[in-house]
């Protein structure tokens, strides 16, 4: 199947490149002139967060705003009635009856596959564990395309956690629909890609290689995509201690080595893996990246629902 319309979004290889270019057209009609009357009006979306969040909840809630419909929902699990012992199952079943879809982030893999299988409305996945955060990745190649025109031909680094790393994950998996000259994996080996994600990315023919330090790479680099450590989801404290600090991104190196033109994306929250003297040259990307939120986002629920 392909197109958007009523359907899941689980994982960003649920859909084509063609269908990501679609969305990308539509966004950039929405970020350039704008929203015309109340396309959703009378429509409800249920937002049901059970970790925490600020851009993807927010921007999905405005998106929904701007479009003309209503949100509801709640933004941690001990709001809802799951702190009473009531299923995951039934929560989403509830929330499917009051209201037209459901975009939900959950600590467990698996949990929007589970919702989507629920829910008779379209479910979309803002988060689950470890595994899938596909609007982030739609986010990400959006936001690559506005800046660089496109992913094709570039050569990109993929810095961090890319072990427990939702966002990084489903970036590896996003870039295997396009055709860039080189990626790099760059981690501490503590922190290195799953192994399920590589082999999907091989199978799939990404041309990648997992490196271990940045300063070997980054002068090839024309996007480097930082991701933070999930420490929340590395099971063991003392592995987390290992890996603490293992990699940052300083204005000296960028100054020293990388091309003038790199651009330098991160999901957000970041925590000290980028000097913040950064964030204020034009290599710092991440600001524009988490503003174009809206407008994909807003792209995405026309697509779905309108
Ligand atoms: C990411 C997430 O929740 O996976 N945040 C986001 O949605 N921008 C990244 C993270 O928490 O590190």
């Amino acid at each position: 199947m392909s197109g958007f319309k009523g359907r899941d979004v689980i994982s960003i290889l649920d859909f084509t490149r063609g269908d990501l270019e679609e969305l990308f057209d539509l966004a950039d009609e929405v970020r350039l002139k704008g929203v015309k009357g109340r396309p959703l009006e009378g429509r409800i979306m249920a937002l049901a967060f059970f970790e925490p969040s600020t851009r993807t909840r927010l921007s999905f809630e405005a998106a929904m705003k701007r479009l003309g419909g209503e949100t509801i929902g709640f933004t941690s699990e001990e709001a809802t009635s799951v702190a009473k012992g009531e299923s995951f199952v039934d929560t989403i079943r509830m929330l499917d009856s009051y209201s037209d879809i459901i975009v939900v982030r959950h600590r467990y893999d698996g949990a929007a596959r589970l919702a989507a299988e629920v829910a008779e409305n379209p479910v979309i996945n803002a988060g689950d564990g470890k595994q899938h955060h596909p609007t982030q990745a739609m986010l990400d190649i959006y936001t690559i395309r506005v800046l660089e025109g496109g992913v094709d031909g570039l050569t990109i680094g993929v810095l961090g956690d890319l072990k427990y790393g939702r966002a990084a994950s489903s970036f590896i998996l996003a870039l295997t629909h396009y055709k860039p000259k080189q990626v790099y994996l760059i981690s501490p080996p503590q922190l290195r890609a799953r192994r399920e994600v590589l082999e999907e990315a091989r199978n799939r023919g990404l041309n990648y290689r997992e490196v271990e330090n940045l300063e070997d790479v980054i002068h090839e680099l024309d996007i480097l995509y930082v991701t933070r450590i999930q420490k929340e989801r590395i099971p063991d404290p003392e592995e987390y201690e290992r890996v603490k600090g293992s990699y940052r991104v300083t204005l000296e190196m960028i100054e020293r080595k990388a091309k003038k033109s790199l651009k330098i994306l991160h999901p957000l929250p970041k925590v000290d893996e980028i000097d913040p003297r950064v964030d204020t040259t034009h290599y710092a990307a991440y600001y524009t990246q988490a503003k174009l939120g809206i407008p994909l986002r807003t792209a995405l629920l026309l697509k779905i629902l309108a």
